[in-house]
């Protein structure tokens, strides 16, 4: 789809200052797919894919392709790229040494899907080992292979691929059609909306009431909200994206003005890297046209790896350089007394008087099959989740 460069640049700018599309189109995709089933190929795992997406649709702007190890080096040590600008999160193709071994730097690699589809070409620039615990300790802030993400970066491939990537065939997110936009097209949508100012919302959980307290506090003050839930690959406790989708719809048809909130898919896989994930998500959602980006407790946080607000510690740091305006929110409860959604500084009241709300405790009552209670969760997304659980 093509969006002038003034809807571009009318809002924020993209994170390096340009969207980046590696998405062929036309002639030039088709003689790249002739090309490349005489190429050297890799099979990517949905972690990798989701990456190639975000890449190639400039979700990942300014980046260009898997990341080479002087990128790979700052990124991990300096939360910055070579370049200098502030990325958090090391994007990298990782493959096994037997694999790297068969592929010489200068070739031109054939990227499959683990469904046999052909979805893109990286142009291999360079082949990398690194240190895995490094990654780890520097990354999640944790060494515990029982930490999700850990336990991903111990299992992948020793050798990175980097180099520029081409995105030849969109991977299907066929069941959430009505929702999936690229990041132009968001930027194009926020412009026709005449939205000005929009906050960004990550989640990989329903919508509860904390969430849609801070949602809402938020829309207070901007122009629109984008509900952003992450679809690609989460733990496998979570709840599956399909339920949580049907739930976004129920809470936004009910609860929210129609013209002030859009749902849209984020295409990635969850790191659960907490505070440097957080600047990850803001910096993507820079990149989708947002102005504004919410980061409340424990951002996307797991067990008890990160404090409640480390996330905010660590982003406001970098605030500046990312040029997005973080919205920080306490801990939200209901307030039995209050009889409303509060955090701290809103609420005069003994925490005993106080329901604290989470994603965990969430999937823990549904798993139990007890019902959810209305302080803790809109009806129609309560009975949205426990119909969808009982399928899955
Ligand atoms: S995340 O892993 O995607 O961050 P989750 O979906 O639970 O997890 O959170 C989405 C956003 O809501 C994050 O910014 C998180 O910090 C915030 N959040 C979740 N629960 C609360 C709460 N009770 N109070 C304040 N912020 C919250």
């Amino acid at each position: 789809m093509a969006v002038s460069n003034d809807i571009i640049n009318n809002t924020i700018k993209p994170h390096g200052g340009e969207l980046i599309n590696r998405a062929l189109e036309g002639q030039e995709r088709e003689t790249l797919i002739q090309q490349a089933q005489d190429f050297p190929s890799v099979t990517l795992n949905p972690w990798s894919l989701s990456d190639l997406e975000l890449i190639g649709i400039g979700g990942f702007s300014p980046l260009t392709g898997f990341m080479g190890e002087a990128d790979y080096n700052k990124v991990v040590e300096e939360t910055h790229l070579a370049n200098g600008l502030v990325w958090s999160i090391p994007i990298t193709l990782p493959v096994d040494e037997a694999k790297a071994d068969e592929l010489n730097v200068g070739d031109r690699v054939a990227l499959y899907g683990e469904d046999g589809e052909l979805y893109g070409v990286l142009d291999l620039e360079e082949k990398f080992s690194y240190d895995k615990e490094k990654e780890a300790r520097e990354v999640y802030g944790t060494t515990d292979d029982n930490h999700p993400g850990v336990k991903k970066v111990y299992e992948k491939g020793s050798i990175y691929l980097g180099g520029p990537v081409y995105l030849l065939n969109r991977p299907k997110h066929d069941e959430f059609s009505d929702y999936h936009y690229d990041p132009a097209e968001t930027r194009q949508m926020f412009a026709d909306l005449g939205w000005k100012t929009v906050v960004g919302f990550q989640t990989r959980n329903p919508v509860h009431r904390a969430h849609e307290y801070i949602q809402k506090s938020a829309l207070e003050i901007v122009d629109g909200l984008l509900l952003n839930p992450l679809v690609g690959e989460t733990k496998s406790d979570d709840i599956p994206a399909d339920v949580r989708m049907e739930s976004y719809q129920a809470i936004l048809k009910n609860y929210f003005p129609e013209n002030r909130t859009r749902l849209v898919i984020y295409p990635a896989a969850m790191r659960y890297a907490g505070p440097k994930e957080a600047i990850l998500h803001a910096t993507v959602r820079k990149n989708y046209g947002c102005t504004h980006f919410i980061v409340g407790r424990d951002h996307a946080g797991v067990g008890d790896y990160y404090g409640t607000y480390e996330a905010q510690e660590l982003i406001s740091q970098y605030e500046d350089e990312l040029g997005i305006q973080i919205l920080k929110f306490e801990h939200a409860f209901y307030c039995e007394v209050c009889g409303n959604m509060a955090t701290a500084k809103t609420c005069p009241h003994d925490s005993s008087k106080h329901l604290h709300l989470s994603g965990t405790k969430v999937r823990e009552k549904l798993r139990n099959g007890e019902p959810l209670p209305k302080e803790f969760s809109r009806p129609e997304v309560a009975e949205v989740l426990i119909k969808g659980l009982k399928e899955n």
